[in-house]
């Protein structure tokens, strides 16, 4: 099976505490996070309701949601603040030459 590599941004676009949301072709979008400094690739969706999380705050590692303020680790994906329970999947990057990298199955 081949892998192909994706460009999610240049490392510079997104300073520590920003993120944004991408959209690939044939994947759910997800949500990069810049967690002081290190980069975090997680499903968009909320696992409580429908909302994009990439709308929410990012403070430190956790990400809250904008519909009813739950939250997660965006190192993890684990919950960590109701009403959400469930986790949201995450996936790794790579960085170099000034990028960061999704490798899409
Ligand atoms: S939709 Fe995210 S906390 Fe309810």
């Amino acid at each position: 099976m081949t892998q192909s590599r994706v460009l999610l941004c240049k490392v510079s676009e997104l300073p520590p505490g920003q993120m944004k949301r991408v959209d690939i072709e044939g994947h759910d979008p997800m949500v990069l996070c810049n967690a002081e400094g290190v980069f975090h690739l997680l499903d968009d969706e909320c696992t409580h309701a429908i909302a994009s999380l990439s709308e929410g705050d990012l403070e430190e590692h956790q990400l809250y949601c904008p519909l009813h303020g739950g939250s997660f680790d965006v190192r993890t994906g684990k919950a960590t603040g109701l009403p959400c329970k469930q986790a949201i999947r995450t996936f790794p990057v790579d960085v170099y030459d000034d990028g960061v990298w999704f490798s899409k199955p």
